[in-house]
């Protein structure tokens, strides 16, 4: 992607201090605590995944840290300004795309407005074409740390795909990024250091590899080819993990969590199930997903089904009331 930004540059990173830094920071809406007291932090040149499930608290973060909203604790700083102190200077140094970036907020580079103007007309375009415009705007002003809210929610695959392709281009020349996304995919694919969330709170903070290693060990697989043997299979199993089988109806996959348990439990499991005369096929080890990852520390699933309006407005259950 093309993309003519104007050249004033502001100085990029390099003192040793976070790009991006929240500590304590909290945030309520009545009684609704969106934040309650989030550390994050982004070095210079890097992205950091903000990943959590819709209601989470991410754009409630985002809008903080690009000064549209004010926190009611901790404190937080983008390029080493103050949010609240420094919000003039900050705003100078940061761009901002996402779910609620309404274009007319776009902080940087106000006076660029042929590019912005485009955008007032959105409706002409596809979703991924509206979101590349949109990121587009955000790099108006070349900013130093750029803000993603949920950058590719509700595109298909394709335009996922894409989407991903034009954000690694715009970070390849240090450009911090944050990132807010539900997919534990798209985590995986772009952040440096994923911040999981959940509930106002972080739950769990790394690599994608690290926080797998938090939820321990491997995961035993295999599917049952008869489904009216499902029940059966898990039954024989049950004993076998360090933990409780998950078995999906639908796909008659059976996951067993093995901890570190090694290649002698493939034995024993293959060795019930024959017993038992139920058939399987693709028995193996996997390493936890990240899918497994927020499961694991959450109870629940991060993904949520969203619908996008014929429209194209990115429709939201929770969340959707602007303020300030
Ligand atoms: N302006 C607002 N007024 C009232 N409640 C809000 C407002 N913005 C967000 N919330 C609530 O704060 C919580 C976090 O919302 P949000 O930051 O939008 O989460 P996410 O972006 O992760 O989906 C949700 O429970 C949401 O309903
Ligand atoms: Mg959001």
């Amino acid at each position: 992607m093309a993309v003519q930004i104007n050249a004033q540059t502001a100085p990029r990173g390099g003192n040793g201090r976070p790009a991006i830094l929240a500590e304590e920071l909290a945030k309520s809406f009545g009684d609704v605590r969106a934040l309650d007291g989030i550390h994050v932090q982004a070095q210079p040149g890097t992205i950091l995944g903000m990943l959590g499930p819709n209601g989470a608290g991410k754009t409630t973060a985002v809008r903080i840290f690009t000064t549209l909203l004010r926190p009611d604790g901790g404190r937080a700083e983008v390029a080493g300004f103050d949010v609240v102190r420094d919000a003039v200077q900050l705003r100078g140094a940061i761009g901002l795309a996402g779910q609620y970036a309404a274009i007319d907020e776009t902080l940087t580079g106000r006076e660029n407005l042929e590019l912005v103007g485009v955008l007032y007309h959105l409706g002409k375009y596809s979703g991924g074409m509206r979101r590349r415009l949109d990121l587009a705007a955000s790099l108006v002003g070349r900013p130093t740390v750029l803000f993603l809210d949920e950058p590719t929610t509700g595109l298909d695959p394709r335009g996922r795909f894409g989407l991903w392709e034009v954000i690694r281009e715009i970070v390849s020349d240090g450009t911090t990024l944050l990132l807010t996304t539900q997919y534990m995919e798209e985590a995986e694919q772009l952040a440096h250091r994923i911040s999981v969330i959940d509930l106002g709170r972080v739950i769990a903070e790394g690599t994608a590899d690290e926080l797998k290693d938090q939820v321990g060990g491997e995961i035993l697989e295999f599917r049952v080819a008869d489904r009216s043997r499902l029940a059966d299979a898990v039954g024989e199993v049950f004993a076998c993990g360090i933990g409780a089988p998950q078995a999906d109806n639908e796909t008659g996959i059976v996951r067993i969590p093995v901890g570190g348990q090694g290649s002698g439990i493939l034995a024993t499991v293959a060795t019930r199930l024959a017993n038992a005369s139920i058939d399987v096929t693709d028995l193996a080890f996997h390493r936890p997903s990240l899918d497994d990852v927020f499961l694991a520390l959450t109870g629940h699933a991060a993904e949520e089904a969203e619908e996008e309006n014929a429209d194209g407005k990115r429709g939201r259950k929770r969340g959707k009331r602007g303020e300030g």
